[in-house]
């Protein structure tokens, strides 16, 4: 594979019909919770990203028995309880998902366990879930903040109250599956983040209750000894298919049907804001699937945006969509404002950050500060220059952007580090140049 990509010409009309790679958090959570399951549970679609391949492979040392063909995966899990009889390591490779949920997993594990990553996770904080798990009675012989962090659970995990303040889905599904195999009532009070754990949670009959309050979620789980095998038709991810839709916004004269996409009402806080942005979006063909909405995503070529000031209630269900809808706000009428964005620094690469040194060097003016940026559009925006983007730390959706950017604006683009693709959609490619034919 070659190592940078350079574009120099922006993509022609097109119209056409697409499918994305399976959601990449719902893939997560069905590798780990099949892994907990000794009876067979199968996944179609599941996407062959790395952080899912990463999860396997973390399954796999734990001792789960892993089968992948090309139409589906299965896994024959270890239980409850683990098996291993010496200190394992584990790579989370560069995911968060992963690294942080795998870590509630082990809260009961008898042995230490060495949890690694590659150098971007390295540089993300874990004291958010190892707090929680020290109060389930998890030891640590590390640094709880980054990893490598070694852990070693306890024989009895004892239920706790837990807060999760941030709206991080990772934090509570952290602690959700650390209640699984706790003894006694776990209660978490959850600010509104994505809800796939607590769907999955339901459709396995798992016993939690979960009252909804207007900010805050009160989830509570019983702890168990056995769980059901999980079945799963993985649908295509929203976050992969907001790059096809701003691609299209952008684009003149184009249309897109992006079919099959996990539009779960916690995650399309991308879709909110661009319509109020002025953006032509319709979902179509909405249907429910164990408990999650699955649709068809139509999008066209838009005139006319106006800039937003973003409302933060849609943060936490757009969270890995702002960098792509910076661009959408690069290309609008007036001043664009998001605040309480101080996440958006939190992960693969501090996003904020790097989501203004993009718009800077295409020449969009913008103000941050640690939590906000303020974007100042330009409606005739074209780019008639070379822009390079490197060391970005291989965050695959920074190098999205920038592919979306110059196929959109213009410019002379060389675009570093090819292969962050893999770690969510590894078809980003292919797809693009199948609307160029
Ligand atoms: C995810 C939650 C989000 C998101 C990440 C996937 C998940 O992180 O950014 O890409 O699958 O739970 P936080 O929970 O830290 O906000």
């Amino acid at each position: 594979m070659k190592k940078n990509l350079v574009i120099n010409k922006t993509i022609k009309p097109f119209k056409k019909k697409i499918t994305v790679d399976g959601d990449k958090s719902i893939s997560i959570r069905w590798v780990l919770i099949s892994s907990l399951s000794k009876k067979k549970s199968v996944a179609y679609n599941l996407p062959q990203s790395e952080d899912v391949i990463s999860a396997l492979n973390c399954i796999k040392n734990l001792g789960s028995k892993v089968r992948i063909t090309k139409k589906k995966c299965e896994i024959v899990g270890i239980g409850l309880n683990d098996k291993f009889k010496k200190k394992i390591i584990l790579n989370a490779g560069n995911s968060g998902t992963l690294g942080r949920l795998i870590l509630g997993l082990l809260v009961n594990t008898r042995n230490k366990i060495k949890l690694i990553g590659d150098s971007s996770l390295s540089k993300r904080d874990f004291s958010r879930v190892t707090k929680p798990l020290l109060k389930f009675g998890a030891k640590f012989f590390s640094n709880k903040k980054k990893l490598p962090i070694i852990m070693q659970g306890t024989n009895y995990p004892k239920a706790i109250n837990y807060k999760e303040i941030r709206g991080s889905a990772q934090c509570k599904s952290s602690v959700m599956l650390a209640a699984l195999k706790s003894k006694g009532v776990t209660r978490i009070k959850a600010k509104k983040s994505r809800n796939h754990t607590e769907l999955l949670f339901k459709h396995l009959n798992i016993p939690m209750k979960i009252k909804k309050n207007k900010k805050y979620d009160l989830i509570s789980i019983k702890g168990i000894n056995k769980i059901n095998n999980l079945n799963y038709k993985i649908p295509g991810d929203i976050s992969s298919s907001a790059f096809f839709i701003v691609l299209t916004i952008l684009s003149k004269n184009s249309s897109l049907l992006i079919q099959n996409i996990n539009i779960n009402p916690s995650r399309i806080g991308v879709i909110k804001i661009l319509k109020k942005m002025g953006a032509n979006i319709q979902i179509i063909n909405k249907k429910f699937y164990k408990g999650e909405v699955i649709g068809d995503i139509f999008v066209k070529s838009s005139k006319n945006l106006k800039a937003i000031k973003c409302p933060v209630k849609y943060n936490s269900s757009a969270i890995d969509e702002f960098l792509i809808i910076f661009l959408v706000a690069a290309k609008s009428k007036g001043i664009s404002f998001f605040k309480n964005l101080s996440e958006l620094n939190q992960k693969e690469s501090p996003r904020l950050i790097w989501g203004s040194k993009i718009l800077n060097l295409m020449g969009i003016k913008n103000k941050i500060t640690k939590n906000s940026i303020k974007i100042y559009g330009n409606p005739n925006l074209k780019i008639d220059k070379k822009i390079i983007i490197k060391n970005f730390l291989k965050d695959h959706r920074v190098f999205m952007m920038s592919v979306i950017a110059s196929l959109t604006f213009g410019g002379k683009w060389k675009i570093h580090d090819l292969s962050s693709i893999k770690t969510s959609f590894p078809s980003f490619l292919k797809k693009l140049k199948y609307l160029e034919i």
